[in-house]
């Protein structure tokens, strides 16, 4: 944990991973920027840690109040350090399934409102000329899995949009982590989102996943990640010497995630012979 105190701004601070983040950071002595749909739930922090938990209430997904709680929070705090951006939902069912308004709602929680938040903090971090911007994505940004097709899609949406933010944002020595973590002991799977079903999915894979998650307690105890260890290991790479472009987090991301990219690499290079074949 890094010695120097330093402020931290992180959005869905009410619960799970970014609670964990909030009092972890507090209990070391760092200054917070809690932010969160409703700050209620961090009243009893307020009262332990005092000046050094500022707290917002904000819905991510309102991109003009966005603004203005970054604006405020850069403004009353002096500087932010480090921004971490958290919020986000599951949705789960079949592709079929799944309702317009779902759909949206997961892009522009999951996907939009993380993009906006960078956008909003840059002017900041340019003229501090210095900073830390913590996506919170997943194994989800770089496996699929049936039942899960639009959550995954909005988090591989954030690994090609703060990707490309590495070397865009350098020069003004801005740096990027994407930190995929597996599965967490945290509220996630009570707040998941289900389709309405459909009776063809019901035998296969997706009704599969649907029954187990219909037990969101037992979900959550076979989890696999602390979220308190995750906080450290989130904490410690943000403020490293030099910061990891992506954090796998959890026995079950990294054995997830190595088998992706290594069943990708396979197949890419399949691909060899016939990539060359199409050039003028
Ligand atoms: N849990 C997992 O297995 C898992 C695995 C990989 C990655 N992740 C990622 O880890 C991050 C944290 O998830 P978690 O496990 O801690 O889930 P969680 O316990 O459900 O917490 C999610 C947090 O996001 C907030 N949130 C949701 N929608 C929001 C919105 N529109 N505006 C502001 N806040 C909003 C929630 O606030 P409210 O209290 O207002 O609902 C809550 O504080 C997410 O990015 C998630 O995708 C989770």
């Amino acid at each position: 944990m890094t010695p120097d105190p330093r402020t931290w701004l992180i959005t869905g601070a009410s619960a799970g991973l970014g609670r964990a983040l909030t009092e972890t950071l507090l209990d070391h002595g760092h200054r917070v920027a809690a932010t969160a749909r409703d700050t209620t739930s961090l009243a009893p922090l307020k009262d332990i840690y005092g000046q050094h938990l500022w707290t917002a209430e904000l819905d991510v997904t309102n991109t003009v109040r966005l603004r203005t709680v970054v604006d405020t929070a850069f403004q009353e705090l002096t500087r932010v350090d480090h921004i971490v951006s958290n919020a986000a939902f599951g949705l789960y069912g079949a592709a079929e399934e799944f309702d317009d308004q779902s759909i949206r709602a997961v892009f522009d929680t999951n996907l939009v409102a993380p993009i906006h938040l960078l956008r909003a903090a840059l002017p900041h971090l340019r003229r501090q000329r210095s900073g830390h911007f913590t996506q919170i994505s997943s194994a989800a940004g770089q496996t699929g899995m049936a039942g899960a097709s639009v959550y995954h899609a909005a988090k591989w949406g954030v690994e090609g949009f703060f990707e490309s933010l590495h070397d865009e944002l350098a020069p003004f020595h801005i740096g990027i982590t994407l930190v995929e973590p597996g599965t967490i002991k945290s509220t996630f799977f009570n707040r998941l989102r289900v389709s309405e079903p459909l009776d063809a999915y019901q035998s296969g894979p997706v009704g599969e996943l649907r029954r187990y998650l219909a037990q969101p307690d037992t979900v959550t105890a076979n989890s696999v990640g602390d979220p308190k260890k995750m906080a450290r290991a989130i904490i410690e790479a943000a403020t490293a010497a030099t910061s990891p472009r992506r954090l796998p987090l959890g026995s079950d991301a990294f054995t997830a995630i190595d088998e992706a990219l290594t069943g990708r690499i396979t197949e890419h290079r399949a691909q060899h012979a016939t990539a060359q074949t199409t050039d003028h």
